[in-house]
This record gives structure tokens, C-alpha cells and sequence, in this order.
């Protein structure tokens, strides 16, 4: 049994390899040939060395990829002020280097990637697995209205399978073969939980809410997550789109108070959120 030190890279294999476990069938496995020993939910146990970097991923990414049954995320990097990007749109970029390595990663964890129109227009995001090795997930795009243009790359280029959520879906030969159009049974509005159904329903049950901030808080709103990451920058932008927006509440008992870990990434700093824990399988 390898007993070599653990860095980074190893720590990220590892990760991958639990997010393809069964842990519904298994309370504990080993993995990289016996380096690693993982619990259901991402409790960890290293043989030999780990270096801090290796440690910290472990800690806020195996609770995601050790985690049986559907699991629904969010992350979203904000300024110090709360906002995900200036007033006109501009979000390239809120946060660091480090930070999109994260989001990467998060990627790679994940069945499907989901993103409202906001930012489908906005960003045209690629959503796919650039800065980490990864498999692309499905991408979803959350545009009721028909406001993503067809010419937007997400609907042309066939990096990963993509589902455009719409009462107004485009013509077929304006569309990429990759893109599936799905239109929201007879509903004025689709809610997350419903939209999770559908997902799931296609066996993508792991999934990432990546933004933006309105696509994000209908989701916490619906109570419809089992984690938040929110990656915050030291910068103010001091006006411009707003990261999470809820109800009003008279008083902060009213607010909500998850348990929270925090993590550096480079300049910003990770607030892993739990939100949920022990759903269904
Ligand atoms: N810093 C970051 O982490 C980050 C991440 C992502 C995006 N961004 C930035 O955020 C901005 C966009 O964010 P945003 O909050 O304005 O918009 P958004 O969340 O991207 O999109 C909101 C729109 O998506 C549709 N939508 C979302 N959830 C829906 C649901 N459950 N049912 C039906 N429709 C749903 C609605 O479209 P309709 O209005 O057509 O009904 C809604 O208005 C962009 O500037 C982008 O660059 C930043």
C-alpha cells in the first residue's frame, strides 16, 4: 500500500472516484489504491501524508461527490458588497484564478449544470470542464420566455448535451444537434422542485445551480438545496446585480443560519454552506 504524500491532483482522482461510488450500497471505501479511505457523506482518512491543499479539497469536495441519491448545489462568486456582476452584466471576472478552478471542479462533480436566461445571455457560458480534468456535464438553460438567442453558443456548440427549458422553443434547424428543447407542461412558471422532477426523471440527479443570483435564490427560496457555495472577493462594486435576494424578513431570527466552513481560495474566500443534509436516497 502506497503510502506516498498526497497532493492536490491525487486528492482531486480521488474525489472523481467517489463521485462514480454507489453510497447507498457502501457506509465506507477505499480509494487511490488504498491512500485513501472515505466515508459516506466525505469524511476522510489519509494513509501517509497530506498536503494542506490536498486537505482543504477533500474537505469541502467529498461531502459533495461521497453523497448517495440526488444532491443539488449552488455556487455563486460575489464581491464583498454582494453583487455577482455590474449593473450592465459584466461578471468576467468577480473572483480569481483559483476560484474558477473551483467552479471546474464543481462541474465535474455534477449530471447537470443549470443557468437562467440572465445569464445564458449575458455570459453565453460555456458551462463545460475546462480547468480541471472532468466530464462535461448536461448543460440546462432556464429561459421561459425565449429571450437566449439561437445563434448563443450554448445552443450551437455541441460541447455537452444541452436541454433549453421553454414555453417558446426555436425551430429545430436553428439548433444544434446537441440541443433539446423541453417545454414546462401547461405551467406559467417553473419551480425548481419541478424542474428537479424533470431532471431526475432523465437520471441527472446531481446537480449544480450555477447562477445567476435570481436562478439561485428560487432554489433556496423553494428549499430545493443541499449546499451553497459562495466564493466572496475582496473587491466592492458597489452597484449592480445582486447575488442572493429573498423575501423580506421584521427580524435576523428570521434569517437563515446553516451551519458554515470556511476555506481560502487564493484572494477569496469558499463559505461552504449546508443547507440539507440526510435526503432522500
Ligand atoms: N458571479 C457569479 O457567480 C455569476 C454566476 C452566474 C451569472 N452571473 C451574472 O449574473 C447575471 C445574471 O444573473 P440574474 O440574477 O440577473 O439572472 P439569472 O438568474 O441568470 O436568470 C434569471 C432568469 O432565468 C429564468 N429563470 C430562472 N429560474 C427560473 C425558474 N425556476 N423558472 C422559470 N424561469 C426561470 C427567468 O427568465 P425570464 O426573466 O425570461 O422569466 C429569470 O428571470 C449576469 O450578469 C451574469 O454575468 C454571475
Amino acid at each position: 500500500m502506497s503510502s506516498a504524500t498526497l497532493e492536490a491532483a491525487l486528492a482531486w482522482q480521488g474525489i472523481r472516484q467517489a463521485r462514480y461510488q454507489d453510497w447507498s450500497a457502501h457506509a465506507a471505501l477505499t480509494l487511490l489504491a488504498g491512500q485513501l479511505q472515505v466515508w459516506r457523506g466525505g469524511a476522510w482518512r489519509a494513509k501517509g501524508t497530506v498536503t494542506p491543499e490536498a486537505a482543504a479539497l477533500l474537505d469541502h469536495l467529498l461531502p459533495i461527490s461521497a453523497t448517495p441519491g440526488r444532491f443539488v448545489m449552488a455556487q455563486l462568486g460575489q464581491s464583498l458588497d454582494g453583487r455577482i456582476a455590474t449593473i450592465s452584466g459584466a461578471s468576467h471576472y468577480v473572483t480569481g484564478e483559483a476560484s474558477r478552478v473551483h467552479l471546474h471542479r464543481l462541474r465535474a462533480l455534477v449530471d447537470a449544470v443549470v443557468v437562467g436566461a440572465g445569464t445564458a445571455c449575458a455570459d453565453d457560458p460555456q458551462l463545460t470542464v475546462r480547468h480541471a480534468p472532468g466530464d462535461n456535464p448536461v448543460r440546462v438553460i432556464l429561459d421561459p420566455n425565449g429571450r437566449v438567442p439561437a445563434t448563443s453558443g450554448v445552443l450551437q456548440r455541441g460541447d455537452a448535451p444541452t436541454l433549453h427549458i421553454t414555453r417558446h422553443p426555436l425551430p429545430r434547424a436553428a439548433l444544434g444537434a446537441h440541443v433539446e428543447s423541453l417545454t414546462p407542461a401547461g405551467a406559467v412558471d417553473l419551480t425548481p422542485s419541478a424542474l428537479l422532477e424533470t431532471l431526475a426523471a432523465r437520471g441527472l440527479r446531481r446537480v449544480l445551480v450555477e447562477g445567476g443570483g435570481q436562478t439561485v435564490s428560487r432554489f433556496l427560496a423553494d428549499g430545493q438545496l443541499d449546499r451553497l457555495h459562495v466564493v466572496v472577493a475582496p473587491l466592492l462594486i458597489g452597484s449592480g446585480r445582486p447575488a442572493i435576494s429573498l423575501a423580506e424578513i421584521e427580524t435576523l431570527d428570521a434569517a437563515l443560519r446553516p451551519p458554515c466552513r470556511t476555506f481560502a481560495m487564493g484572494d477569496d474566500t469558499l463559505f461552504d454552506l449546508t443547507l440539507r443534509s440526510g435526503h432522500a436516497v
